[in-house]
């Protein structure tokens, strides 16, 4: 089986409400041989050649987002962990901090020392609300315990919206601001937060660094594929009989996920990276999952043969075309487009020029929208025009 455990290696076996069943299991040891042992450059080196890739979706390399945050000047700067998880299907983030909150705030720790740094926030999705009490006790746990006399931990509920997760509308929010994409560059190493040097990492990006401080960034570098390290966490749902969090080495096989570990069966389509992911049939289920291939940031829906795709497509653009920020047009504009020529579809009331709007549509928003919403949105009607072409042609009005 393709599964181990780096992210989830505490999750079940400590009790996320006790530090010292945290401390047992090495816990808050990467943080003290960081402190003691290795300059803020040696961290930055060793993430770096750990190879390890932001989980949130885009794969930015860790190492040298924090290189850069760390060369950036500014009397202040910040660390920020993305636990907004608005991406359809997505829980694995909700997962991680429900059952260990510890290994979350060792590695905020490290970054701060690291990026030099000494205050960070978790910005919380809103719907996470009942997680707020068991993060503040671990960070008021881990602070009795002399653990982040050097950094500060906030914790940022969010305000409710998709487009908060995406990082410059995040920093928007923290502000106080609507949460709006912003222009870019500069981008968060060099102006962030307040304008000051940010890092903007994912939950599971984050949680892998103490286990690369302790083992070593050799021993990561070991697992994946030539530029996929590590493991990925997936949230799987949908026609499944075993729906929920698996870890699993990056370079898998989609079919190892899904049937296997699973149990999925009389599978039709795979949507994979949410609302903004690529939609696949399941003759493509050999696919391996990585950074070269497929992946985002882990959502993995299946519909087996009873779904339709244009419903599915339909209903996918109509969430974003809601979820959109509003800032640029052809964002804004697009996903409303695409949303009125798919339910033109669901009704059979599409015509043949319509397909060519839709793609003309989607090759206009991928180069010109402002942030990866817009530029992703595409996705679902380009993969299901190129994989299910005749279900839209299909529903093509007959006279
Ligand atoms: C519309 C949109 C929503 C996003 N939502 C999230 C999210 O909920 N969580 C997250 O970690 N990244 C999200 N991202 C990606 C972030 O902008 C950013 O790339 C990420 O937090 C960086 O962390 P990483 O390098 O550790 O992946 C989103 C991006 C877009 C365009």
């Amino acid at each position: 089986m393709p599964e181990k455990w780096i992210v989830l290696r505490n999750c079940g076996v400590i009790d996320p409400k006790r530090i010292t069943t945290y401390l047992d299991r090495d816990g808050f040891k990467a943080l003290k041989k960081a402190l003691a042992e290795m300059p803020p450059e040696q961290i930055i080196e060793e993430i770096k050649v750990s190879g390890l890739r932001g989980r949130g979706g885009a794969g930015f390399p860790c190492g040298l987002k924090w290189e850069l945050a760390r060369k950036a000047q500014g009397d202040e700067k910040y660390v920020i962990c993305n636990a907004d998880e608005g991406e359809v299907g997505t829980f694995k983030d909700r997962y991680i901090l429900e059952r260990d909150p510890f290994t979350l705030i060792e590695a905020m720790a490290i970054a701060g020392y690291a990026i030099g740094a000494k205050r960070g926030y978790i910005y919380l999705r809103a719907e996470y609300h009942h997680l707020l009490d068991l993060l503040g006790k671990a960070i008021s746990q881990a602070r009795e315990k002399g653990f982040l006399d050097h950094f500060e931990i906030a914790i940022h509920e969010g305000a409710g919206s998709y487009i908060c997760g995406e990082e410059s509308a995040l920093m928007e929010s923290i502000e106080g601001k609507r949460g709006e994409v912003r222009y870019r560059p500069p981008f968060p190493p060099s102006r962030g937060l307040w304008g000051k040097p940010t890092i903007i990492n994912n939950v599971e990006t984050l949680m892998n660094i103490p286990q690369v401080i302790l083992n070593g960034a050799h021993w990561f570098n070991q697992i994946g594929t030539e530029r996929s390290k590590g493991t990925k966490v997936f949230s799987v749902s949908g026609d499944v009989k075993k729906p929920g969090v698996y870890e699993l080495v990056l370079g898998s096989q989609l079919r190892e996920l899904v049937m296997d570990l699973a149990l999925a069966e009389k599978v039709k389509i795979i949507q994979v990276g949410g609302a903004t992911g690529r939609i696949i049939p399941y003759d493509m289920i050999d696919t391996p999952l990585s950074f070269e291939t497929i992946l985002g940031a882990g959502a993995i829906t299946v519909f087996d043969e009873s779904r339709d795709i244009i419903d599915i497509v339909h209903r996918t653009i109509e969430f974003l075309a809601e979820e959109c920020c509003g800032k640029c047009a052809p964002c804004r504009e697009g996903t409303e487009v695409m949303a009125e020529i798919l339910e033109r579809f669901s009704c059979g009331e599409g015509v043949e020029r319509d397909i060519g709007v839709l793609e003309e549509l989607s090759n206009a928003m991928m180069l010109s929208s402002l942030c990866g919403l817009g530029q992703a949105a595409p996705n679902p009607v380009v993969d299901s025009l190129q994989y299910f072409r005749s279900a839209y042609e299909s529903r093509i009005r007959k006279n």
